[in-house]
């Protein structure tokens, strides 16, 4: 064993990372639960790429093909059935874990100096998974995932100039079409796969680079706060997270498996009542409140440019929130409070 772990050393010098392991630390605190989070996103991808990987295996990204080789999954593929609603649930815990990643860190302030490029390296990570999202919805090919793509395709014609130009790329036309379905996959299985991967491994360097954050109170007082040591107490605890996310992961794709609605077709009218996944109900609540005009100007445009602002704030959030110990930092969480309200209300409305 030991001439094997000198062999293996030599040629790969992982020993300072190994030394880094076994000296990194976990504080432990009311929101230590919080450091779970990041971790449990991981497992989600991990079964993210095992079962897109499995589904490429018989997918076809064709407008003749698409429909009818998700319903040959769901009959011929050995276990079709369960790894398509494993891959389906997956996203919707991931996503949610993202969610919840991100609040907890900006309610805990911890994108604070000198975290701030891990927490923009984050908002690009939530932009990559709402796009593996939004490019998965459309690939079964029916009635709902046609519709729902139409209008969010249609989104970005509202912007002057470039407008146009970028419906017609995401498209790949002017239309959504057979060639969409091609242009899709492509993004969902190759271009975000290696986009999220690169921007991910930033992302954990950085996290590794500046250590976990202590809560702001314990910095501002200067508390000395219990530590954990990382290997093997909090991974050992991770893997107890990790089962029991697993085993709930489980249970709701055997159960709730999704199913497929029949192949889209091009010239029919749009379905009455069209939703989009949950993640986006709040900008569709959005965009249907805005009038069409508004002083002369075209609504949709000012709905855009209003939750662009909305992004680039959350972007930009460590940026602004720069005093967080400060009276302008407590008016910022305000703000942050009020803003998540905003997002679940209008949630809740759009599905009444
Ligand atoms: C694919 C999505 C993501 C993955 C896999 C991921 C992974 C991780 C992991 C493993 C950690 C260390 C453990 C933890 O704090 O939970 C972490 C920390 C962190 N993440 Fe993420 N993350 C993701 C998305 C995000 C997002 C959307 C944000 C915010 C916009 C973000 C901001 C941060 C920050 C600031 C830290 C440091 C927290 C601290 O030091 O207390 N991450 N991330």
């Amino acid at each position: 064993m030991k001439a094997l772990g000198a062999w293996i050393e030599d040629r790969l010098g992982l020993g300072p990372v190994a030394a880094f392991l076994a000296k990194k630390e976990v504080p432990c605190h009311r929101h230590t639960i919080l450091y779970y989070t990041g971790s449990s996103i991981l497992l989600f991808l991990g079964i993210q790429i095992v079962t897109g990987v499995l589904l490429a295996l018989y997918y076809q990204p064709t407008l003749a093909e698409a429909n009818a080789s998700v319903v040959r999954i769901m009959t011929e593929m050995p276990l079709g059935w369960l790894v398509r609603s494993v891959h389906s649930w997956s996203a919707t815990f991931m996503i949610a874990l993202v969610f919840a990643h991100l609040l907890g860190i900006a309610f805990t302030k911890a994108y604070r100096k000198p975290r701030e490029a891990t927490w923009l390296t984050g908002v690009l990570l939530l932009g990559s998974s709402l796009a593996f999202g939004f490019t998965g919805y459309l690939l079964p090919w029916d009635e709902l995932s046609l519709a729902a793509t139409k209008v969010g395709t249609n989104l970005p014609k509202a912007l002057p100039v470039i407008g146009t130009w970028l419906t017609q790329v995401m498209r790949a036309g002017d239309d959504v079409t057979g060639d969409t379905i091609t242009r899709f996959f492509i993004v969902h299985v190759s271009v975000l796969p290696l986009a999220l991967l690169a921007i991910l491994g930033v992302h954990i360097f950085l996290v590794q680079r500046h250590g976990m954050s202590a809560p702001l109170e314990a910095e501002r007082d200067k508390i000395k706060l219990p530590w954990l040591p990382f290997w093997p107490n909090f991974l050992l605890r991770e893997a107890g997270v990790w089962f029991v996310l697993l085993g709930v992961l489980l249970t709701v794709a055997v159960f709730l498996a999704p199913g497929v609605g029949p192949q889209a077709d091009l010239m029919a009218p749009a379905p009455e009542g069209i939703k989009p996944e949950w993640y986006f109900l709040f900008m569709f609540q959005t965009l249907k409140l805005f009038p069409a005009r508004i002083l002369g100007l075209n609504g949709e445009l000012i709905a855009m440019l209003v939750m662009m602002a909305g992004m680039a704030a959350v972007l930009f959030l460590p940026f602004i929130d720069d005093r967080p110990f400060e009276r302008k930092g407590k008016v910022i969480t305000g703000l942050a409070w009020a803003g998540l309200a905003y997002a679940i209300g209008m949630s809740i409305w759009s599905l009444m």
